[in-house]
């Protein structure tokens, strides 16, 4: 059936009648709720998956084996997609032990020079932990992402990151450090996901590929002189 604006408009006067009139009901969020229709059970997904583990893959690889995609497990692709987002307000944050929620206990993470791969992820935590707090603050921009789910509970996905470290802390708007005070690491991950029983999505093995020279250029704010600048009242 085609939906056409006869089709909409039937909808909406079936749900309009639908509505419970009574003037203590209105605005009833139990009620509302309850009549909202579940949405419908996700397609079953595509049973393959590149083989991106243990990796690292080429770049030329993801281009050429990632299918182009198609929309059948949204809930999925969100979920992972949220997860990776945890990992870098875990790591942001210097909230190591989150790194939980987001690596299988076993994961197998190659971080690549200098850290090397890395079994486990209590190893991951002590690992990582040391290098990052030795900087004032770090930020980790996600960018260009592909999530592809394999099957019920397998999946891979790449994701770009930008991750500025800053040798100074923050000190107000007005007090911009210079670009040499910056480290720029430009690089993604390739990762395999695996469903665990409660529901979640977690990285089972990860490596971190570095796609230029990490750089010392660049960094906000870049503005020679910001004195005459007033921020705000
Ligand atoms: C909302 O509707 C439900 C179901 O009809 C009813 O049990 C509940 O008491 C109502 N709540 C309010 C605040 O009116
Ligand atoms: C880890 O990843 C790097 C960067 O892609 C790669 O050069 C290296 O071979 C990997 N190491 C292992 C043991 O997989």
């Amino acid at each position: 059936m085609r939906f056409s604006i006869t089709t909409a408009v039937a909808l909406a006067t079936t749900l309009v009648s639908a509505l419970p009139q009574s003037a203590e009901s209105v605005g009833n969020v139990t009620t509302l709720a309850a009549m909202i229709p579940a949405p419908p059970d996700a397609p079953t997904p595509p049973t393959t998956c590149p083989k991106l583990a243990p990796g690292p893959v080429s770049f030329k690889f993801l281009a050429e084996n990632f299918p182009a995609p198609k929309p059948t497990d949204l809930y999925a692709i969100e979920a992972i997609r949220q997860t990776a987002a945890l990992y870098a307000l875990a790591i942001d944050g210097k909230a190591f032990e989150a790194l939980r929620k987001v690596f299988v206990p076993k994961v197998r993470a190659n971080y690549s020079d200098p850290i090397g791969v890395l079994n486990g992820v209590d190893a991951v935590i002590q690992a990582l932990a040391p290098g990052l707090e030795s900087f004032a603050s770090t930020q980790h921009h996600l960018g260009t992402q592909y999530i592809h789910i394999c099957s019920a509970t397998t999946a891979v996905s790449v994701t770009y990151f930008q991750a500025s470290h800053y040798f100074d802390p923050y000190t107000g708007i007005q007090n911009p450090v210079g670009p040499d005070r910056v480290l720029v690491d430009n690089a993604q991950y390739q990762d395999v996901w695996a469903k665990q029983a409660d529901g979640t999505w977690k990285i089972t093995n990860r490596n971190l590929v570095r796609m230029g020279p990490a750089t010392l250029q660049g960094g906000f704010p870049t503005q020679p002189d910001m004195s005459a600048f007033v921020y705000g009242p």
